[in-house]
């Protein structure tokens, strides 16, 4: 049998481990994918880390995966052998159940599978996943730049589209990593009032290429005040890693104001009640996408100009990549090449 490389972690904390498998054979209602690319999201610290519950090693993270399907197994019609192909972290859903029947499909309680969680993702050759979970890559887009796309971008693409801000509105980006940089050109793209939220100057400039019409520097400024000057925001789109730093911008929402929250800190938000009641402000989370937003994600891209800036690696040097993205030195986003 054919043998191809994955990269794997095989307990929680553990390394990563560069190993040769077989080639594994697509199942009932799934297709095999030549991977070609698999940015690295922070949320594969989940993976690495055992922080998700339930995970079982050894396992291979990855769920920025684009690629293209090399055989389809039994049962599955509407895909085909040759068809470029993305998995984002939504790995597919059962289909009867009341969110699948609602097409909430990111909500299925029945069998939700995580790509890189409940089963081997992209740092590899090849991988299996449900017809579901694929979205179609346009022409337009490489594989290096549709990979992103289907966390980092639709993550924000969906949140942003769903929030209920109107074009022309008041809309901050706190933190311009990986999703950030992504979340800054899609509400530029989608017509709002862009602020740009960052710790440090230097991410400045390139914050205001990325469409940012303000940028504010969260290290010497109070950035809830700043918003607050600006008219106060109608959305705050909370894309860091750190609880305080959510916190610390609260105030700068408008009345009917949200804030959406995408980071995953492990520590507790804080906020004073009457805040939310006095100006009607909220808070609340938002998971991904399914299959069908990916490829929305993926279409508006290429369309409308929106692409991940990224820093490629080869597949064997995946622990590497992994470092750099987290250090938050990576502008913006690491991406593993099989090529
Ligand atoms: N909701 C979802 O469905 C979903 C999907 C994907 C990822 N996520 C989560 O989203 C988060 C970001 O992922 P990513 O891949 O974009 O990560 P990333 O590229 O590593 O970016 C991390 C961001 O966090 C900020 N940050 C880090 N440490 C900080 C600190 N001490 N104080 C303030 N800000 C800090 C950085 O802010 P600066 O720009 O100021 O440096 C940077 O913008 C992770 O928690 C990830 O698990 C959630
Ligand atoms: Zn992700």
């Amino acid at each position: 049998m054919s043998k191809m490389r994955v990269v794997q972690v095989s307990e929680a904390k553990g390394p990563f481990e560069l190993v040769e498998r077989d080639i594994p054979e697509p199942g009932h209602g799934s297709v095999r994918i030549k991977v070609e690319a698999c940015g690295i999201c922070h949320s594969d610290s989940f993976t690495k880390e055992g922080t998700f519950p339930g995970i079982r090693y050894p396992r291979v993270p990855g769920h920025e995966v684009a690629g293209i399907i090399d055989q389809a197994g039994e049962d599955v019609t509407g895909w085909t052998q040759g068809q470029r192909v993305a998995v984002g972290w939504h790995g597919g859903h059962c289909g009867y159940c009341d969110s699948c029947r609602r097409g909430d499909f990111i909500l299925c309680r029945i069998s939700r599978q995580t790509t890189g969680i409940t089963y081997d993702g992209g740092y590899a050759d090849y991988m299996i996943a449900p017809a579901g979970a694929l979205a179609l890559i346009p022409d337009e887009l490489s594989a290096v730049e549709a990979g992103p796309l289907v966390c980092a971008g639709v993550t924000t693409f969906n949140s942003l589209r769903n929030s209920g801000a109107r074009a022309g509105d008041l809309v901050a980006i706190l933190g311009v990593g990986g999703l950030g940089h992504l979340a800054v050109q899609f509400a530029a793209k989608m017509g709002f009032k862009t602020v740009a939220i960052a710790r440090g100057a230097d991410k400045e400039p390139l914050a205001r290429q990325l469409g940012a019409a303000h940028y504010i520097d969260s290290q010497k400024q109070d950035a809830a005040a700043e918003l607050t000057k600006m008219g106060g925001a109608r959305v705050i789109l909370a894309t860091v890693t750190n609880g305080k730093a959510m916190s610390a911008v609260l105030g700068g929402l408008g009345v009917d104001g949200k804030l959406i929250v995408l980071g995953a800190p492990a520590e507790p938000l804080e906020v004073v009640a009457g805040l939310l009641i006095g100006g009607r402000r909220s808070i609340a989370g938002w998971p991904s996408g399914a299959s069908i937003d990916s490829q929305d994600t993926l279409r508006f891209s290429a369309l409308s100009g929106v692409r991940s800036m990224n820093e490629v690696f080869p597949l064997e040097r995946a622990a590497d990549a992994y470092e750099l993205m987290m250090s938050g030195k990576a502008r913006f986003r690491v991406v593993l090449s099989t090529s």
